[in-house]
């Protein structure tokens, strides 16, 4: 198989700039060497240069937590893909289910936010699932293929994406999906980019796991044919716990 896997932490509303410096120090020593994964912090936007400055020219990867669409402009508040590509900023999160569900981001919204990013030559990284009533009335694969269809909308060329499953109920709730949940999810995404994309597409996207992954779970989770990685929370914020998880054992 060719795609690799990838480890990301997703640091939310968490470090302040010294704390994120400290931390990313910490962990570029620490890391091992890895041929089969690949390994990402997003911090949030105050701390992204700092940590840039440290992680350029190490195998660890810096992302951002969101973006917007325009290049500049009096969007009060925003920063875009213009600034984050000046710093070197490899990846972006886009419609993170907290965006979605707090501040209101729509698909279209996060389809332009996917075109810009892609277009810097910087991956994207959309977030997609279901929340705990929708999958209760069995519309979970409903929702996954609306997202999916809908923030990839004129989307040609997905080789700079990548999609993560991150079913909300098992957001930051310490309840994640069993290894049987994720899968069948994972293996219906696959199977959608096979049709929207072809098959060569659909082997090579990268669908990465989100939701109260931890040391404890990573193992099983990972041994999953269809999950290329996870996407951690609250678990990427302590130094040993994302040290372990990137260190996982027997990869799918
Ligand atoms: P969690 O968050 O690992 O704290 O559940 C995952 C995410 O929101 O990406």
């Amino acid at each position: 198989m060719m795609r690799k896997n990838l480890i990301a932490g997703n640091w939310k509303m968490y470090k302040t700039p010294k704390e994120s410096v400290e931390f990313v120090k910490q962990l570029k020593d620490a890391v091992k060497v890895y041929n089969d994964r690949e390994i990402l912090v997003c911090p949030a936007f105050t701390s992204l240069f700092p940590v840039s400055e440290i992680l350029k020219d190490t195998s660890v990867k810096f992302g951002a937590q969101n973006a917007y669409f325009e290049d500049e402009g009096a969007f009060t508040g925003e920063v875009s893909v213009k600034m984050l590509q000046d710093i070197g900023v490899n990846y972006v999160i886009c419609g993170h289910s907290e965006r979605r569900n707090i501040f209101m981001e729509t698909d279209t919204d996060i389809n332009k936010k996917i075109m810009k990013t892609i277009a810097a030559g910087i991956v994207a990284i959309l977030c997609v699932g279901e929340k705990l009533e929708e999958r209760e009335q069995g519309k979970t694969f409903d929702v996954i293929e609306r997202q999916i269809t809908k923030c990839l909308d004129n989307i040609e060329d997905i080789k700079n994406i990548v999609i993560a499953y991150e079913p909300v109920w098992a957001i930051g709730t310490g309840k994640n999906a069993t290894q049987e949940q994720a899968k069948d999810v994972h293996r219906f995404i696959r199977g959608l980019i096979e049709k929207l994309y072809g098959k060569e597409s659909a082997e090579n996207i990268q669908i990465l796991y989100g939701g109260s992954v931890k040391p404890e779970n990573i193992d099983l989770l990972m041994g999953e044919e269809d999950i290329d990685g996870v996407l951690v929370g609250g678990a990427s914020l302590k130094l040993d716990s994302f040290l372990r998880i990137i260190d996982y054992k027997n990869g799918g």
